[in-house]
């Protein structure tokens, strides 16, 4: 949802450093992009539409240079993507220039008491009335800085918010319910939506919280409340390299995630299992033990907490996973249940209100997340991590097996009795048989065979049933072919009615027990109308009899199964879209980190 990048101390490099910024938030909104830029007393606005290419083209043209800048990715939430819907924004005196991150929700009012005073919008945006405001502020005698905190004192709604006002070699950030994060190097500040944007120059950061403000100038930051007053902030430090940002010889974002899995899996792992004592320890969590959970997500995280509430279950514990926006606005009773938002990003706005609600209501809540330092690792009373690395993908992939592996993690350590040894001994070898799946996939065939199929439909049970699902968005989400994913034994009541011969059936099957044996049932059933099928088995059952290709896993545990069965249909996702040419790594209409409700 928007990203936006910001620096003061880079001297001549600014620009470079914004545009390096924005590739790294590229992932966050790529439908149209720019920068503004301070020298000496004017402000230089390059905007444009498109991806960041057509922006660096643009600037390839003219000459344009400053000491102090801003810069912006966009994903439109109101006004489609033109050059004139794009960032920065500006008043009319073009001296004030502002990105933003975020929905404000009184716009509209705003507008027009602004174009009442005589004030002219250029754009269909939210945002342009920020500059405007500031404008009148600074018409009124406040200086910048208080021009922008007045600015801000009018909004309602999520913003993460970064100005730039000529005469000032400063900019003003503020923050409220979208993510901006400070880069603090010795010779330059930075800030950003998230810490790659500047991650090459600097593993210092600070967590700006709702509420705060910051002027980052040459002298250096200072955060602060509403009235003004200085708030401490302590400075972090990130502990990945820049590199783990970069495409290391892959073609796109996407496959390489795919490819991390087992360093990934190793990483979320390490230090928290014991395989000679039989035990499962989540130091994060101290004491805290799971008596009744829900599960609150939105994507493929959902798909996670799907998978996490069958897991919990099985160990007794009542279990239930929500959509966080239905659970955000309807909450259910929440009796004594621990809230466990799972969200890759952490800061995904339906998932964030969720957990909030969850707190306003008394729960106790536990952020499951990628994202060290995020809003939900910071507002939930506990927080795991799933150690995945950074993901940049659009299409979440290593995200979703780190996860399902933390989830087997959390309740083997926060549920009664004894960790489950054979669960132990499979999770410790699960990061091997990933690798496995990897270097033996045929999926890039299967991919080849059925691409001009009419629809995608992806059955399972059980464990398989979330991994169904997960296969059908992660198809839809970056082939924009039609996929639907099912729990196998809901196929008769009613999407039996699609199934044709153009409509290949991804089955995943198991073991051989009865989940396995009903499942080969729904595989004749689609064989039967004559359904192409591709079986991801273990090959423990007669499933390949019926299907017309298989994509085969190592015979593991059942709750590992359902990582290695997911692995496959990542790939067949993967080279579905490579070979039709789509945009991978960059979805149409869709961003990683989705921060409006
Ligand atoms: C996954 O491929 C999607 N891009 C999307 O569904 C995502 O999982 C969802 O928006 C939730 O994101 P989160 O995990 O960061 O909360």
């Amino acid at each position: 949802m928007c990203g936006i990048i910001g620096c003061v101390g880079r001297g001549d490099g600014t620009l470079d450093t914004l545009l390096h910024g924005l590739s790294k938030l590229e992932y966050r909104g790529y439908d149209s992009a720019g920068v503004a830029l301070v020298d000496d007393r004017s402000v230089s606005v390059v905007k444009k539409s498109g991806e960041l290419d057509a922006l660096r083209e643009e600037l390839a043209a003219i000459d344009v240079s400053g000491r102090v800048g801003i810069g912006h990715t966009r994903w439109s939430t109101h006004g489609p993507p033109t050059d004139g819907n794009a960032h920065p924004h500006r008043d009319c005196t073009g001296d004030v220039a502002v990105v933003h991150n975020g929905i404000i929700e009184n716009y509209q009012s705003l507008r027009d008491e602004l174009a009442e005073s005589g004030h002219e919008f250029r754009s269909d945006t939210d945002t342009e009335v920020v500059p405007h405001l500031v404008e009148a502020s600074l018409e009124s005698g406040a200086d910048p800085e208080a021009a922008f905190r007045e600015a801000i004192g009018r909004l309602e709604g999520s913003y993460a918010i970064a100005c730039v006002i000529a005469g000032t070699d400063s900019v003003f950030v503020a923050r409220n319910d979208s993510p901006l994060v400070l880069g603090i190097a010795e010779d330059a500040t930075y800030l950003a939506s998230d810490v790659p944007a500047f991650r090459e120059f600097t593993d210092k950061v600070v967590y700006l919280e709702d509420g705060e403000y910051a002027r980052l100038d040459t002298d250096g930051w200072r955060v602060s409340d509403i009235d003004g007053g200085t708030i401490e902030k302590s400075i972090e430090t990130v502990t990945w390299d820049p590199e783990d940002t970069g495409k290391s010889g892959y073609d796109h974002f996407m496959l390489k995630e795919i490819h991390e899995q087992p360093r990934a899996l190793r990483q979320c792992l390490q230090g928290r299992v014991d395989e000679l004592r039989g035990t499962v320890t989540l130091e994060e969590l101290g004491e805290l033990s799971l008596e009744r959970v829900h599960l609150v997500a939105a994507g493929t995280s959902y798909h996670a907490a799907i998978y996490g509430a069958q897991l919990l279950q099985a160990k007794g514990v009542p279990a239930q996973p929500f959509l966080s926006h239905e659970y955000a606005t309807s909450p259910p009773p929440a009796e004594d249940a621990i809230v466990v938002g799972v969200s890759q990003s952490g800061e995904t706005a339906d998932t964030l209100a969720a957990t909030r609600e969850a707190r306003r209501r008394g729960a106790e809540t536990l952020a499951l997340t990628n994202t060290v330092g995020s809003t939900m690792a910071r507002e939930c009373d506990h927080v795991c991590y799933i150690r995945s690395g950074p993901e940049i993908g659009v299409a979440a992939t290593k995200t979703f097996a780190g996860q399902q592996t933390a989830l087997n993690l959390l309740t083997e350590a926060a549920t009664a009795g004894q960790a489950d040894r054979d669960v132990i001994a499979a999770l410790r070898n699960v990061p091997g048989q990933v690798q496995e799946v990897l270097d033996s996939s045929k999926a890039e065939a299967v991919a080849e065979a059925y691409l001009d199929s009419d629809a995608y439909f992806f059955i399972g049970r059980s464990l398989n049933f979330p991994v169904s699902l997960e296969g059908a968005l992660k198809m839809k989400e970056i082939s924009y072919e039609h996929a639907e994913g099912f729990a196998a034994g809901e196929l008769k009541h009613g999407p039996l009615a699609l199934v044709t011969s153009q409509t290949p059936v991804f089955a995943t099957v198991v073991g051989d027990g009865e989940l396995a044996r009903k499942t080969v049932g729904n595989v004749k059933e689609v064989e039967a109308r004559d359904a192409p099928v591709v079986a991801i088995t273990d090959g423990q059952s007669d499933v390949a009899r019926y299907a017309d290709h298989v994509l085969e896993i190592p015979e593991t545990h059942p709750r590992t199964a359902a990582i290695l069965t997911n692995v496959q249909l990542q790939l067949v996702a993967y080279h579905t879209a490579a070979k039709l040419g789509r945009s991978i790594d960059k979805p149409r209409n869709l961003a990683k980190s989705v921060t409006v409700e």
